[in-house]
């Protein structure tokens, strides 16, 4: 047997972790080769980029944050970008893919990836082809598994980012207001959030109303405090607006999101009078060693992955179901997001101890 591996869409924390324990399974566990394929599905298109993976030169890289393999957001074989007489257009290239697969003779398919490269993973397989997918974001918005990998160690850099940005915040009086990833998911915002001490917490599942958030900023500087951490989802939107989105898909879906950050600093920079500042973290969220949560979480995501093979379990993907690794069809893991319930009980809980979500 011979696989073939690649990671799709953004980075993660985690993803050399499953690229790691797929190529030891496979060889230790069933004696089966792994190809590794470059930058997501575009590796499969034109003239083919892949490396024999094997124990020896997948060694140490566990604790390394990013994808040996490289990725990317924009290799949709289905709809490949090219130019032709000077004029971007799509075309259908999975058919390339395929053909290209057979001729590295390369039997079952593992994409490591979010929604978008399993909507492709599902997509291969209506085709015929053995895909198997391991889910990855650090936006732990898919809802066929508890969690993904990348999101804990996305939520610790944001945490530690303010523990640092309280004591600059407190020492100039100041108001910082800090934007962090996750999409159309708050899951980053509220847990960083909560870890970080947060004053204020906007998150795309909860509309803010600005006044109520200038408002909370306010009663905290007479009662205590000069300062305040407001914590901004990317995807935040006003009550009764839209989010502050700057490219979409031909579908839609949100690729990158304007800095309402900015937008929500400027507003209570007038509305109180206060002195902001504005972080915004980006992709620092994605980079760095995976915390030891995400490091055996990934571990044991690739070491399923391969199982599922064995299983002859085509079309499905890890999932998370505590306190299992277990399956689920491609086509349930894809069909909605996870999105933080905003009458929830981890919401409340930041409530009852005074955290704002502009509402
Ligand atoms: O999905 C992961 C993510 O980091 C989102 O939180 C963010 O909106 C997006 O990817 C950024 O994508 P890119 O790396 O293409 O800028």
């Amino acid at each position: 047997m011979r696989i073939g591996i690649l990671t799709g869409g953004g980075d993660a924390p985690g993803l050399n972790g499953v690229i790691r324990a797929v190529v030891r399974t496979a060889h230790m566990k069933f004696g089966w080769e792994v190809i590794g394929i470059f930058d997501g599905f575009e590796g499969l298109l034109g003239k083919t980029n892949t490396k024999k993976l094997a124990p020896w030169n997948t060694r140490g890289i566990l604790s390394r944050g990013g994808t040996i393999l490289g990725t990317t957001s924009r290799g949709n074989p289905f709809a490949f970008k090219i130019t032709e007489r000077g004029k971007q257009v799509e075309k259908d290239l999975s058919g390339t893919a395929i053909k290209n697969m057979k001729k590295l003779g390369i039997e079952a398919l593992i994409v490591i990836g979010g929604d978008g490269s399993l909507n492709i993973a599902h997509r291969l397989a209506q085709k015929g082809v053995k895909v198997i997918g391991v889910p990855k974001t650090i936006d732990n918005d898919l809802r066929a598994t508890h969690i993904t990998f990348g999101f804990r160690t996305a939520v610790e850099t944001a945490t530690d980012a303010l523990d640092k940005l309280h004591t600059t915040a407190e020492s100039h009086h100041r108001v910082i207001v800090v934007e962090v990833m996750g999409r159309y998911a708050g899951w980053i915002a509220l847990e960083a959030g909560m870890a970080g001490s947060a004053d204020v917490i906007l998150i795309p599942e909860i509309p803010y109303d600005i006044a109520r958030v200038s408002g909370k900023i306010i009663e905290r500087k007479k009662a205590c405090c000069s300062s305040s951490i407001v914590v901004v989802s990317e995807g935040a939107r006003p009550v009764g607006g839209e989010m502050a989105v700057l490219e979409k898909d031909a579908s839609g879906y949100a690729l990158r999101f304007a800095g309402i950050g900015n937008t929500v600093g400027e507003a209570i920079r007038r509305q109180t009078g206060m002195d902001v500042r504005v972080t915004v973290l980006g992709h620092v969220q994605r980079g760095g060693s995976p915390c030891a949560y995400d490091r055996i979480l990934s571990t044991r995501y690739g070491v399923k992955a391969v199982e599922l093979i064995a299983e002859g379990k085509f079309g499905h993907m890890v999932s998370y179901k505590p306190p299992a690794v277990t399956s689920v069809p491609l086509e349930k893991a894809i069909e909605k997001l996870k999105l933080v319930d905003p009458d929830g009980e981890v919401v409340k809980a930041a409530e009852s101890i005074g955290i704002n979500f502009g509402r």
